[in-house]
């Protein structure tokens, strides 16, 4: 028997080109601590998980304590009081016309649940020609086989793109590169036009559209303007297609409200959440639905059951973690911090909308990115692997998207980091060559 240590594969990671990983072992707050004796500011939340900073006491001694009580158990047939108050209380902040919960484990598949979900319930009320699905440009709802389907191509997907299903593709409205050509002072949403034409041919045959509402992420950090949102809700309506908002992302006060369907006032037929659901501590997916879909799966007929599911959907020590999140949002001055955030970047980013290296500024809520110049643009950018060395050498945790530098940071960073930051980045563009 060999004794040496299998070699760890680390995610989005080239093993021969990209630094080795740095070793953590213990995190506080908005900071990583290393093995080394290194401390680095998470500026990036850790993929965009970390709400309530790392290693939050409240949660830690939530999911402690349910630990000694319950670990898990099988979701199918079984249920336990974690779940049932998480259902409670997201049932509290969301519209109630969500009504319904499904458990998953990530994004990825609270996602798949939601393609799926959609797909059977157009099946079991006798509408079973209704199976496609339109996704925007610039889109990514994950890496699982279905996600990457409704994501838009590129380098994450190119190696994969004979796997996955054939999906209808609309103009996103990513202003900075408006994909009809108009600039946002003059012009009406003319870019949703795209999905109208394409509902209007093929709406028998479609099922639902998805969404990242208002943010698109690993896109771009690309900030949608609400009317966007707005219009492809009543397009959906119009055209009786299910809507799904992904907001693995934007949910839990990224954008500046519990969750951005809210900042559009629009409400979604299918919610996909992960990520800051359990403050940042386990993986943990839901999707949510309105009660007309949850109903189409009910009946005499066993072959209407929804049928999925995952070895630790609903884990106990998942879903006591997201409680005690959600309970740091009544006791902690949570919103008020997310608006300081958002000023914070507001002060700081009008320096760059005039800099030489940035080609657009884009912000909301809590999320600030800057598009910057470049000969190589997109995630393969060498900017990226610049930049991030240059603010790991500097303390600070920053994983541009290719030439896109974005701050996603936890809400419990002060001013006062949020200017160090800002001051490296300074300093990280004013040391670029010229583009
Ligand atoms: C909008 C969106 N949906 C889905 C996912 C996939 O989530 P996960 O990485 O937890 O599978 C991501 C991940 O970045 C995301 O940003």
């Amino acid at each position: 028997m060999s004794t040496s240590p299998l070699v760890i594969w680390h995610p989005y990671t080239h093993a021969s080109l990209d630094p080795a990983p740095i070793k953590i072992s213990r995190a506080e707050g908005v900071y990583l601590y290393a093995d080394d004796g290194r401390r680095f500011l998470d500026a990036i939340s850790s993929w965009w998980v970390n709400l309530h900073g790392h290693a939050h006491p409240a949660i830690a001694a939530a999911v402690a304590e349910q630990l000694r009580k319950l670990e898990h158990v099988i979701f199918a047939g079984f249920t336990h009081e974690p779940a049932e108050e998480l259902a409670c209380r997201l049932g509290s902040l969301l519209p109630a016309s969500l009504s319904h919960i499904f458990f998953s484990d990530d994004g990825s598949t609270a996602v798949e649940v939601a393609l799926k979900m959609a797909a059977q319930y157009w099946r079991n009320i006798g509408m079973p020609g209704k199976r496609r699905i339109v996704a925007l440009e610039h889109a990514n709802h994950g890496d699982t086989v279905g996600a990457m389907a409704v994501s838009a191509e590129s380098v994450f997907t190119d190696a994969f793109r004979d796997m996955t299903f054939p999906v209808l593709r609309a103009h996103s409205a990513y202003c900075f590169r408006c994909p009809v050509g108009r600039r946002r002072s003059e012009c009406d949403i003319d870019c949703v036009g795209h999905l109208a034409q394409i509902l209007e041919r093929h709406d028998s045959e479609i099922a639902a559209v998805i969404v990242e509402p208002l943010l698109q992420g690993a896109g771009g950090m690309i900030v949608h303007p609400l009317e966007f949102l707005q219009r492809i809700r009543d397009l959906c309506t119009q055209h009786d297609v299910l809507l799904i908002a992904d907001e693995v992302l934007t949910g839990f006060g990224r954008t500046g409200r519990m969750f951005a369907c809210g900042l559009a006032g629009v409400i979604p037929d299918m919610m996909c959440l992960s990520k800051g659901l359990t403050g940042g501590f386990l993986p943990l997916g839901a999707t949510v639905c309105q009660a007309r879909i949850y109903e189409a799966f009910l009946g005499a007929d066993r072959s209407r059951t929804f049928f999925h599911g995952h070895s630790y959907s609903g884990n106990p020590l998942a879903c006591a973690a997201a409680n005690a999140s959600l309970r740091i949002f009544e006791s902690e001055p949570v919103f008020s911090r997310i608006e300081g955030i958002a000023l914070g970047h507001e002060r700081r980013l009008h320096f760059f909308r005039s800099h030489p290296a940035v080609a657009d500024v884009r912000a909301i809520g809590t999320v600030a990115a800057l598009e910057l110049k470049a000969t190589d643009s997109g995630y393969l950018s060498s900017l990226r692997g610049c930049l991030s060395e240059f603010f790991l050498n500097r303390g600070i945790l920053l994983r541009p998207l290719g030439n896109v530098l974005y701050l996603l940071p936890p809400y419990v960073i002060t001013q006062g980091e949020l200017d160090f930051v800002y001051d490296t980045i300074e300093q990280a563009l004013g040391s670029l060559p010229k583009q």
